[in-house]
């Protein structure tokens, strides 16, 4: 593989700090951070921050060399993700996952391009995890669950095994998801929530048990 002049981060949020410091063991320097929000605020002192796509093509053209890229936004944007990831590389970037050092991954879990599995994280025996798919802080997602493109699985959520979620689902901090039951495309779960049922796609659930909201 090609070794890499450094790497960017698209996204300027508190979730860019969060890769900066899971990336610092890999030796390649942070080179640049963009955002689709010009008020946004400069994450960090020594990086510098470029708007949009008309700031990336600025950037690229005065660094035509092989970068590694992650996409620095969490939240429910699981969609908006996968559309930068598939951008980046058709600009001719290389997408990085992010594994945390104490993050545990199973040794025939299989990871496909751009995952995060943030600090003390676990991805268990059997687990299948789509493009772009973050498993957050202190989260676990049990044996032979098998999760889609641009899920994001919330800090210190639980996910009991043979679970299926998928494509863009979200799962709120601190949620209990039971096993073998199957989560819906674009589906999310509230923080705190134990979700003992399928829930369709697009549904927002709440609570002990989860149950949809009345006016998500
Ligand atoms: C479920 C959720 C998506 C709903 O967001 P929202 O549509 O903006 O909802 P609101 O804040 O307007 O709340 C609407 C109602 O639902 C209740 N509610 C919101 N989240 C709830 C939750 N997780 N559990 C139980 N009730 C909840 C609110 O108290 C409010 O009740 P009320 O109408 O009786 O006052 C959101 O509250 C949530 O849990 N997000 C997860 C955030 C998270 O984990 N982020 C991780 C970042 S790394």
């Amino acid at each position: 593989m090609t070794a890499l002049a450094g790497w960017i981060a698209w996204g300027a949020s508190g979730h860019a700090k969060v890769l900066r410091e899971c990336l610092s063991d890999r030796g390649v320097p942070l080179a640049a951070v963009f955002d689709n929000e010009p008020s946004v605020a400069a994450p960090f002192p020594d990086v510098p921050l470029f708007i949009g796509r008309e700031g990336f093509a600025s950037w690229r053209q005065a660094h035509p060399s092989t970068y590694g890229f992650v996409v620095a936004i969490g939240g429910a944007r699981g969609q908006v993700r996968c559309e930068l990831h598939t951008w980046l590389e058709s600009e001719g970037l290389v997408s990085m996952s992010a594994i945390h050092r104490t993050a545990f991954v199973a040794s025939d879990a299989k990871l496909a391009a751009g995952c995060h599995v943030l600090a003390t994280a676990a991805v268990c025996v059997g687990v299948e995890l789509g493009r772009q798919t973050i498993i957050n802080t202190g989260a676990t997602v049990d044996h032979e669950c098998s999760l889609g493109d641009g899920v994001h699985i919330g800090p210190g959520a639980h996910v009991g095994g043979c679970v299926a979620i998928e494509d863009h689902a979200f799962v709120g901090i601190g949620a209990s998801i039971l096993p073998r039951v199957r989560i819906g495309r674009g589906a999310t779960i509230g923080a705190g929530a134990v979700v003992t049922m399928d829930v369709p796609a697009g549904t927002t659930v709440v609570g002990v048990p989860a149950r949809p909201m009345r006016n998500p």
